[in-house]
């Protein structure tokens, strides 16, 4: 990308979106367009056409979505497959129509089938039956990444879909209600320790098997694919690590300073056993993940808003 390069960035307040323009401004891109839900509503087709038509970006980064944990997910079913459909098409055809070359879709590890083989290589998508919680996101998601692979084999676009394992970082949701295990941990770590509880309650058996990636690695690792390209259908991004819940609970733990016991409340689901993603094939382009667990929790407590 040349440094006078146009680029949109959708999504910038969200913790993707904001990771992406932290990292581009970090690499000396002065050109950098973002627009807030008020200014321009990604649902509206007309809005989103007029606007790439106008602004002719030479890039865009799709970094809004609508995401949500497993119970808004499940519940609001009609809204995540709708709002997801609809902001990926918008985007991706309304880029195409604008003359933009190069585009980046990001997905979700949750594309994959439910009980697939481990590590998850990018050739499992669609061979077997989807997480029911949250499928309309998944298939939506899914939607996203066959159009863009369809404009490159019909217009010969270059769009590149990326399917992040589970991210933690700066802007994250730590909504007890709505937030994924990292955040939700961390907060009530943070908040058993400000209680002086002596006891910390992790939902599960602490046995199953997660990956976890810095925000702002998975920028640097986009915005090094942008920069070079990526011919394939889709990419996993991870760190091709994963840690039990239970070690990840020790290191919530011992980073917030919180000294008491880890109980864990077996009466809570664990979901799969294992989930990580085969990133052998991002690795081969030469890009691997820098922050390690431990220095990455620390920088999300650092800034986590609960602590202001
Ligand atoms: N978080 C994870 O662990 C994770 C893991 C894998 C993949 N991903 C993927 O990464 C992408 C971004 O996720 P995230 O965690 O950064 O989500 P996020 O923090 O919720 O950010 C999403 C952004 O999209 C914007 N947006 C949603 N609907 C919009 C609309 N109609 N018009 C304009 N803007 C709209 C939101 O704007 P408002 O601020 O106005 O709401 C928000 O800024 C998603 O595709 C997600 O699937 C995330």
């Amino acid at each position: 990308m040349n440094p006078n390069a146009k680029i949109f960035v959708t999504g910038h307040r969200g913790m993707v979106g904001s990771a992406l323009v932290r990292q581009l401004n970090a690499e000396g891109y002065q050109r950098i367009i973002t627009r807030s839900r008020d200014q321009l509503d990604l649902l509206s087709q007309t809005a989103v056409t007029e606007f790439l038509a106008t602004e002719q970006p030479d890039y865009v980064f799709i970094a809004a979505a609508k995401v949500g944990g497993i119970q808004a997910n499940n519940q609001y079913r009609a809204d995540f497959l709708y709002q997801n459909l609809m902001i990926e098409a918008n985007l991706i055809h309304g880029a195409h129509l604008a003359g933009v070359q190069r585009l980046m879709f990001l997905g979700s590890s949750c594309i994959y089938p439910r009980d697939c083989a481990q590590p998850i290589k990018e050739e499992y998508l669609l061979t077997g039956p989807l997480e029911q919680t949250n499928e309309p996101y998944a298939i939506a998601k899914i939607a996203g990444i066959k159009l863009a692979e369809s404009y490159n084999r019909q217009y010969g676009r270059e769009y590149i879909s990326v399917m992040p394992t589970n991210l933690y970082g700066p802007n994250d949701n730590y909504d007890l209600a709505n937030s994924h295990v990292l955040p939700a941990l961390l907060r009530k770590a943070h908040e058993a320790k400000l209680r002086g509880d002596s006891e910390y309650v992790v939902w599960g058996s602490g046995t199953p098997r997660r990956e976890f990636l810095y925000v702002d690695d998975l920028a640097d690792a986009c915005v090094y694919l942008m920069k070079q390209g990526y011919a394939g259908p889709l990419l996993n991004v991870g760190t091709g690590e994963d840690v039990t819940i239970r070690e990840l609970a020790e290191t919530v733990m011992d980073i917030v300073g919180f000294e008491g016991r880890i109980v864990f409340d077996s009466t809570k689901p664990d979901g799969t056993p294992r989930k990580l993603l085969d990133v052998s094939k991002l690795a081969a382009l030469g890009w691997r993940a820098r922050t390690s667990l431990r220095d990455g929790i620390r920088l999300a407590y650092d800034s986590a808003p609960f602590r202001a």
